[in-house]
């Protein structure tokens, strides 16, 4: 089906969300694959963190007689100035994003850390979207009556414009433990034994839709997928998913598929369904007149920047952009300044990298944060004199450095946390020396051990990793083939994906998104070459102000303070008391005043030079 222009974006974003595409730094023209259209179509975005664009839908597609619906799957917030920079946070935000079109919408976990995040959520963004906000596993506790209330509908059923196809949409999390204590999460096997969930998948629509900020290739999209399925045996369920960073497809049988769209709002998925939508059997005895086989499914990762827009609308540079889109370009820019996003902290003298180069190296972000940056900013005037071991989660850092520029906008795309320095005083080093290799190697050891304390919310170590890797171990530990984004090489400094493939010779590719998910390696809408990804650690550690001496065994000091990011605390606990240090958090403090975002800035601000 060949319709076009259907999608418009303000030209605002496409500027903010241009910065963000790995490789292209503006965009140029790359090969391009088409949209399929089918009788049902959508676009995505998730995990956007605060990278705000306006997607609208104009009705090209109400002349053809099909579809199109819009999801969004949460993580909206944390990660960009226009969110963050604001006292309070979001103070731009909720006005921007209620002007974005979308039909259905649920909550990720960045919504849910801070209780006042969360109270925004539910206060603000979920009236704006009434009818299409779902929270099917989700509950907010009310701060004035104190009851345990959902926080948004549970589910939502509707007909679709042009064709009154029935949709039964939900909208979930993943089994998220660390939320505010404002906010309840149910874990998936829990929620679909409810009875709303049960009259739900009763409901007998055409199509279910399955959002949730949950990986395509995580237990609870599963979950769902064979409740729906033992209660419906031929209906369609589409999911769409997120958290992991990734663009990812698959599909859990014939009649079923799930997308999930990448991260920063570089990507907006595409997917589409065609065949007989309209229900014409439900239960194993009324076999359907259509075959089983009979839908076709589509997905597409599109890049988002105006060159792609305008290739994929039809449209062009007069005539791509509305008015309504410029209206929220003007709120973004006039946000942006009030905010002062463009002030300039300092000239980053090169890019550094958060998987594109090897760690240690040189070109890699962790390692300029470890021998520069660490050691400068953790330093506590009253103990300075005394060695430390400074430890670091990975996942801490978002998005590579670019030279050039170092902005205050930059700061919350690069570390949107508000993490701070903990430390542990005078621990001995044996015991000290331990914990890094605990956390980076040794996740089951420490599941065990923390299993032993009687303490049921496990902890999975790679959550303080990158989410990006996320994926890649989930597939290894479930022995299936890696996706997208990854080759095999896991263990070494070799990049477990490489640009230098064996056809690099025609045409001349940007580097960029070389998507293979279980569909195949055509889903993305620009031809790239493909960008190195590097393994990272879970953690890394500087050794500050360590004795310096000619003779090895005079190196180690005695004693260390264990000084760490107190996202981390956890886990350090737990890799101590395998050490055999025998600490509780009542031995925690505070090391350094500032967040570490904060503390960042303030380096570049005295390191870096000031006009590029
Ligand atoms: C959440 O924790 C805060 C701080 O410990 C406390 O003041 C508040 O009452 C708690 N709220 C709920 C709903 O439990
Ligand atoms: C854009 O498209 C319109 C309509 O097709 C055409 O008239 C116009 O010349 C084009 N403008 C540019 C800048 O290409
Ligand atoms: C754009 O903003 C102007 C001024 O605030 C307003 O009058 C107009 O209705 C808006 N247009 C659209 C399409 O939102």
């Amino acid at each position: 089906m060949a319709v076009k222009a259907s999608i418009l974006v303000a030209s605002a974003i496409a500027t903010l969300a241009r910065a963000a595409q790995p490789g292209a730094a503006s965009p140029i023209a790359a090969p391009m694959r088409d949209l399929v259209w089918g009788k049902l179509n959508f676009l995505h975005t998730t995990d956007t963190h605060g990278w705000h664009g306006d997607i609208y839908k104009k009705h090209k597609a109400d002349g053809q007689g099909v579809d199109l619906l819009l999801v969004d799957t949460g993580d909206r917030v944390e990660g960009n100035g226009l969110y963050d920079a604001s006292n309070p946070k979001g103070k731009y935000y909720y006005d921007i994003y209620r002007e974005q079109n979308v039909d259905i919408i649920c909550t990720g976990n960045h919504e849910l850390y801070h209780a006042s995040t969360a109270d925004g959520e539910h206060l603000r963004t979920v009236p704006n979207f009434q009818e299409q906000y779902v929270a099917s596993n989700l509950d907010y506790i009310d701060p004035k009556t104190g009851l345990q209330i959902p926080m948004a509908q549970r589910y939502r059923k509707f007909q679709t414009k042009n064709q009154k196809l029935t949709i039964v949409a939900m909208g979930f999390l993943f089994d998220f433990t660390v939320n505010a204590n404002n906010t309840v999460v149910q874990p998936v096997r829990e929620t679909i034994k409810e009875a709303w969930f049960q009259d739900a998948i009763r409901e007998n629509p055409d199509v279910f839709v399955i959002i949730g900020h949950v990986g395509v290739k995580m237990p609870e999209f599963k979950e769902i997928f064979t409740a729906i399925r033992k209660q419906n045996w031929f209906t369609p369920i589409l999911f769409f998913g997120g958290h992991v960073h990734v663009r990812d497809a698959t599909a859990y049988d014939l009649k079923s598929f799930a997308i999930a769209s990448g991260r920063y709002f570089e990507t907006i998925g595409w997917m589409s369904v065609d065949g007989d939508l309209k229900k014409t059997g439900n239960k194993k005895d009324d076999a359907p007149s259509t075959e089983i086989a009979g839908l076709s499914f589509h997905r597409r990762y599109i890049d988002n920047n105006l060159l792609g827009l305008y290739y994929h609308t039809g449209l062009n540079e007069s005539t791509f952009h509305t008015d309504h889109g410029r209206n929220v370009s003007q709120m973004i820019a006039q946000a942006r300044k009030d905010l002062d996003l463009d002030y300039t902290f300092g000239c980053a003298p090169k890019d550094l990298w958060m998987t594109r180069a090897p760690y240690p190296s040189e070109d890699s972000i962790y390692t300029w944060l470890e021998k520069e940056v660490l050691p400068a900013v953790a330093v506590n005037e009253d103990r300075k004199d005394k060695p430390r071991l400074v430890i670091m989660n990975t996942g801490a850092i978002r998005f590579d450095i670019f030279k050039g520029k170092f902005t205050r906008d930059t700061t919350y795309i690069i570390s949107p946390f508000l993490s701070v320095l903990h430390y542990i005083p005078d621990v001995p080093y044996t015991v000290a020396s331990k914990v890094i290799d605990l956390l980076n190697n040794a996740g089951k050891i420490m599941e065990e051990a923390q299993a032993m304390e009687g303490d049921n919310a496990l902890m999975d170590a790679r959550f303080m990793g990158i989410p990006e890797q996320f994926a890649i171990t989930e597939d290894i530990i479930h022995e299936r083939p890696l996706p997208s984004f990854v080759g095999q090489d896991v263990e070494g400094q070799k990049p477990l994906l490489s640009g230098d493939g064996p056809s690099k010779k025609e045409p001349v590719l940007i580097e960029g998104y070389t998507t293979r998910d279980d569909i195949g390696d055509d889903g993305d809408d620009a031809v790239h070459s493909a960008i190195n990804f590097y393994v990272v650690p879970n953690c890394i550690q500087a050794e500050v102000g360590f004795p310096r001496s000619e003779k090895e065994d005079e190196k180690k000091p005695e004693k260390v303070d264990l000084v760490f990011f107190d996202f981390i605390q956890p886990w350090v606990m737990v890799a101590l008391k395998i050490s055999g240090g025998d600490y509780t958090n009542d031995d925690v403090k505070s090391y350094v005043d500032g967040t570490f975002t904060e503390l960042m800035a303030g380096w570049i601000k005295k390191n870096w030079p000031a006009d590029c």
